[in-house]
């Protein structure tokens, strides 16, 4: 950490990141991959080219704003989620998305609607449901293969994504047996043959016991049996942001404050659970990779004089706890804790403007480390003002 870093701030790693997608396609030789953006936003900055990345999943009018303001390449992008307004797919489409979702019959006729209005012939992947509010029924799917032919778009392929963090093999073979099923009633019913199948198979990323890569590399070689074989009956796309991501995040917060309230020796820091999230982790009683940094050097943990500390944040809530009874060397007030591997998720998914605290800085470590945003406060959004629109 340099003296210009004032914590809290993270740390993302463009290497980590490469390396990550480079290994998943070694293993996945052939088959497209998309960067989930949702994940982690920034790490577009340092997008490796499209030989490793064909595609990044956007999921809102922001996410698109983003990708605009970054110059990423429209013809790179999926424009999915699961509430779209004609504003959001015409914008979609002006910017030249390569692929629009359809989560629902009313987000196919949207889609049809604008890209008549708009002269254009858009690519579309329909989204199957997991059995929860995204995607549509096999039914309904099948209905809108049964008139494509009479509209203004593509109908390329079938997306399906059933939910994150899993650890099961068998969880991967029954999404991959739902989508062969459809595929298959597809083709005999309809004459459907899709040119994209693209899923995600959040997968899980390890937080709690090292060795980490070894534990998610060692995952990703369980299901890849499973994809190998699916990518050979079908053009597989596989879209990932927690196990594409979470390598390449530290987060780092200072000690601000040290006391023992009934017998349990709590620690104040300037950060939060708003701004750590690690997948699993209730009631913060499972220890993520985490280091004391004293003067720029890094405490040996294992130390002798260890203590068992409750590590909690600025908010108000009891709720905010980044772990308890963590055993540390004897902390001092000015020490900086690097929590490890949170590359997914915590910059994006916190409760931000809970307690109108300041959005930490965000660094990139590349072939300079630079910072990509600074402090940011977050009172002007709890602020009510007449003159806002
Ligand atoms: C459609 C879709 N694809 C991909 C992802 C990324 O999921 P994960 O981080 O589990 O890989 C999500 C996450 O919500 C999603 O909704």
């Amino acid at each position: 950490m340099s003296k210009e870093m004032k914590t809290p701030y993270y740390l993302f790693s463009a290497e980590e990141f490469k390396k990550r997608i480079s290994f998943i396609k070694n293993g996945l030789k052939g088959v497209n991959l998309t960067f989930s953006v949702k994940a982690n936003p920034f790490l577009l900055t340092v997008l490796p080219d499209r030989e490793l990345i064909s595609h990044v999943e956007v999921c809102s009018p922001g996410e698109l704003m983003i990708c605009k303001s970054l110059g990423v390449d429209g013809s790179m992008i999926i424009y999915s989620g699961v509430m779209k307004e004609n504003k959001d797919i015409r914008e979609a489409m002006d910017y030249g998305a390569g692929i629009l979702t359809a989560e629902s019959r009313k987000h196919y006729e949207l889609i049809c609607d604008e890209a008549e209005k708009a002269g254009v012939r858009p690519r579309v992947i329909l989204r199957l449901t997991g059995g929860n509010q995204f995607g549509m029924s096999e039914e309904d799917i099948l209905d809108i293969l049964s008139v494509r032919k009479e509209h203004n778009t593509d109908i390329t392929g079938i997306h399906f994504y059933s939910g994150t963090a899993k650890t099961k093999v068998s969880r991967i073979e029954k999404d991959l047996k739902r989508l062969r099923d459809l595929l298959e009633e597809a083709k005999s019913r309809e004459g459907f043959v899709p040119d994209l199948v693209e899923y995600g198979p959040g997968l899980s990323a390890e937080y709690y016991t090292p060795p980490f890569d070894e534990a998610d590399e060692g995952l990703f070689n369980e299901i890849l049996p499973l994809l190998t074989s699916f990518g050979k009956e079908y053009p597989l796309g596989i879209e990932m942001g927690r196990f594409m991501a979470a390598p390449s995040g530290k987060y780092f917060t200072s000690v601000m404050d040290i006391k023992e309230n009934d017998g349990v020796k709590y620690v104040i820091v300037d950060g939060g659970v708003h701004q750590l999230k690690y997948y699993g982790q209730n009631m913060a009683m499972k220890i993520p990779p985490l280091r004391v940094i004293r003067d720029g050097n890094v405490l040996n943990t294992k130390d002798s004089a260890a203590e068992g500390y409750t590590v909690c944040g600025s908010l108000c809530t009891v709720a905010d706890v980044l772990v308890r009874d963590v055993s540390l060397p004897a902390l001092r007030i000015g020490d900086v804790l690097e929590f490890d591997r949170c590359g997914a998720y915590s910059v994006s998914e916190g409760a931000l403007s809970f307690l109108s605290r300041d959005l930490p800085e965000i660094w990139m470590e590349d072939k300079e480390t630079k910072c990509l945003r600074k402090r940011l406060n977050s009172w002007t959004l709890n602020l009510a003002s007449e003159d806002k629109e």
